[in-house]
């Protein structure tokens, strides 16, 4: 114990009686003292203050926070504290989301992948377009920070807006520099942090030695040895690094994704050989041919090449989608295949009441993972025929004891491909689909046109329940750490969490003695019971779109999710409109079925979610529970469009009605197809006609190409 230094709120002034200047010399005493305390508990094993201390300190920090808001600290560990010491990692916000690819899975993606460009740029088929083809590298993205040159941070991926704080690691990874000559003042390079085949055995090789866990690919041994809370593990691990990207810079790297390569490369950074430019679609698939060539060569894992657009101000004008560029794609090598023994068809049931089959395998190795369970997708596929009706593996079923060749590619989930029937079992039988649902004995119903049988117990299947709870509390949603699916299966089985609100009342149901305490149960302990309530607590600020996304809706999907916190900005907004929505007409639900993305099969799946009278009981419930922040727009600082609702029509000149559409929305505006009360702007090109029209009858603002263009600064 360190006392000496101690800011003992015993003897602190009480809070309301600080001023200002107290309140942030004593904020920033308490971070310096709680960050010390954090480290010495977590990567020290050496706590420095008790329990309780910690926890006084970390009160009065956010009591002092509460009081002062604006004096809250960047590094406030309000933000981190409930995560921080179960992860050990602080987090980071990337200051540019850290995206993911889209994928093409054969040359006609790759094709329509040229094609999408030069149609949303309205190129002619004879002017340029270049791209890079380069190996897309199996292992972790990281981004780094450079300040002058100088290392100041490193973050992993996460959830792609959020990542963790791994600055410590990545300063003992040999290809990361930790100071740059003529970089600019602002620079983030983004790469793979990768382990080669070699030192992956070896590491193994040394681990099953000293009796510790051995790793199933390089990619998880990276994996594993970046996320180290201890750095001297991390520093004995043979991490090696490829920048291929950045996020922040203070001035222009080039003008081409090549010369930025270059650049890269100059800096001190090790960049991919096998990178080549390619000028059209043949000469992609040339490269990707040469690459695949290559693989089994290289000493480390690639699963696919990656193809970015080479001019940068074409990059820019392509812009994003919600969570991947419209530049750029990853060209995905064929899955890995292996033939296993089926040995049984079991069913589950997901959140929405979707039976779905999963076989069961003899567990058999498939590209480094061992597979043991596979996807059947529903009944039609295991009976061998499509949505239509048509035979698939030429009409053949599965059957449990076959022998099947299964395959996965990337991460998903693996697959059932083919059966071997020369190898079937004589007494192998046809299997039948269930008509109940094995979880609740409700029966089973396939909607005349749908694929799959779904339970019709909605809230009497626990199934579906805990199902829903674990999507509530998944990585996209509320991402609560802690509290992943085994947990939330055993607390539902202890009827301790049984709907979301159930989550942000544990804390105080324990407390008051209602169940038995967490720190008492198998597994559990005070500190990770402390840790668990603190990430609850944290997650109770949730932003719009995770919470819409946690909901689990029918058919709404991250992105889509996003889409819908975008349009309506509020929660209240949201959940009002919906609810007007209820009828399938009027303005409400034309809004929402303008919104792009938003097809009426996910309007309809929405407005009937918020229209059950269970449900609303639920979420009146959870909502009273939650402070649920707005989602601004992106990038949407000092536009002047931010949060306008605008409407294109007639034609455009200047650019395809996608890019200005994508180009409104990166400045934080709404399009919309049709014109209304709610319009702000209608940009109206020749040819406008009924828009125009409404638009003057409502005195909405009209513009000209050009004075939009003008507006925005384009
Ligand atoms: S570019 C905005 N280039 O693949 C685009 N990604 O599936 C940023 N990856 O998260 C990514 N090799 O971790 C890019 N040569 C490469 C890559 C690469 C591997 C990873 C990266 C990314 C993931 C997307």
């Amino acid at each position: 114990m360190q006392s000496s230094q101690t800011t003992h709120p015993d003897h602190a002034k009480p809070v309301d009686r600080l001023t200002a200047d107290e309140a942030a010399w004593e904020l920033s005493a308490l971070s310096e003292r709680l960050a010390s305390a954090n480290l010495a508990y977590h990567q020290d094993d050496a706590p420095e203050i008790s329990d309780a201390e910690f926890d006084h300190l970390k009160r009065r920090n956010a009591e002092i926070e509460r009081r002062f808001p604006e004096l809250k600290r960047p590094d406030s560990l309000t933000d981190q504290v409930g995560a921080a010491p179960v992860s050990g990692f602080a987090k980071i916000t990337h200051s540019m989301r850290m995206l993911s690819l889209g994928n093409a899975f054969n040359d006609d993606d790759v094709r329509d992948f040229e094609a999408g460009i030069r149609r949303f740029l309205n190129l002619a088929d004879e002017a340029d377009l270049a791209f890079t083809a380069e190996p897309k590298i199996d292992g972790l993205s990281l981004s780094m920070r450079y300040e002058k040159g100088h290392l100041v941070s490193a973050a992993t991926r996460g959830d792609g807006s959020v990542g963790e704080n791994v600055t410590a690691n990545a300063r003992v990874i040999d290809d990361i520099p930790q100071n740059l000559k003529g970089s600019p003042d602002v620079l983030e390079v983004r790469g793979e942090v990768y382990m080669s085949r070699e030192d992956f055995a070896l590491l193994n090789a040394m681990q099953e030695q000293k009796g510790a866990k051995t790793f199933a690919n390089p990619r998880n041994a990276a994996a594993g040895s970046l996320r180290q809370l201890d750095v001297r593990i991390t520093s004995t691990r043979p991490l090696r690094f490829f920048a291929y990207a950045w996020g922040e810079v203070s001035e222009a790297l080039a003008d081409t994704q090549m010369a930025a390569l270059e650049r890269l490369a100059s800096l001190g950074f090790s960049t991919n050989p096998l990178t080549r430019l390619c000028r059209n679609p043949s000469e992609m698939m040339a490269q990707y041919d040469e690459i695949a060539r290559n693989r089994a060569d290289l000493d480390y894992d690639i699963d696919g090449v990656v193809y970015k657009v080479n001019d940068l101000v074409l990059q820019s004008r392509l812009g994003f989608r919600s969570t991947t560029p419209r530049w750029a794609i990853a060209h995905k090598f064929p899955a890995e295949e292996a033939i296993t023994k089926l040995e049984k068809i079991e069913i589950q049931v997901g959140r929405t009441g979707a039976l779905s089959p999963v076989a069961r395998l003899t567990p058999v190795t498939v590209g480094g993972v061992v597979v043991s369970n596979a996807t059947l997708h529903n009944e039609d596929y295991i009976a061998g025929r499509d949505s239509k009706g048509d035979p698939i593996r030429g009409g053949i079923d599965i059957r449990e004891g076959d022998w099947v060749t299964v395959y996965r590619a990337g991460d998903v989930i693996p697959k059932v491909k083919d059966v071997h029937l020369d190898r079937r079992p004589e007494e192998a039988e046809p299997y039948v689909f269930p008509t109940i649902c094995p979880e609740c004995g409700s029966d089973a119903i396939r909607e005349p046109g749908e694929a799959v049988a779904r339970c019709s117990g909605a809230l009497i299947c626990p199934a579906q329940a805990v199902e829903k709870l674990k999507h509530f509390v998944s990585r996209a949603a509320f991402d609560i750490e802690g509290l992943g699916s085994k947990q939330i299966e055993a607390f539902f089985e202890q009827r301790w969490i049984r709907e979301p609100a159930d989550i942000f009342t544990l804390q105080d149901r324990h407390a008051a003695g209602q169940d038995q305490p967490l720190q008492d149960q198998e597994g559990w302990g005070e500190k990770s019971a402390e840790n668990l309530f603190a990430a609850i607590l944290q997650k109770r600020r949730i932003p719009l779109n995770r919470l819409i996304f946690g909901l689990g809706i029918r058919h709404v999907g991250e992105s889509s999710a996003m889409m819908l916190a975008r349009s309506y900005n509020s929660w209240s907004d949201f959940r009002a409109a919906m609810e007007a929505a209820r009828s399938h007409e009027g303005p409400e639900w034309d809004a929402l079925n303008d919104i792009d993305g938003v097809g009426s099969v996910m309007a309809a799946a929405l407005v009937d979610f918020f229209h059950e009278d269970t449900a609303r009981a639920a979420l009146d419930r959870l909502d009273a529970l939650l402070e649920v922040e707005d989602v601004a727009a992106p990038a949407s600082d000092g536009s002047p469009v931010a949060g306008k609702t605008v409407v294109f029509t007639g034609t455009l000149e200047k650019m395809t009605r996608a890019e200005a559409k994508a180009r409104a929305e990166a400045l934080g505006a709404k399009v919309s197809g049709s014109v209304s009360a709610k319009t702000d702007i209608l940009v109206a090109g020749p040819g406008a006609g009924s828009k125009l029209k409404k638009a003057a009858e409502l005195g909405v603002e009209t513009l000209s190409e050009d004075d939009w263009l003008a507006l925005i600064g384009a």
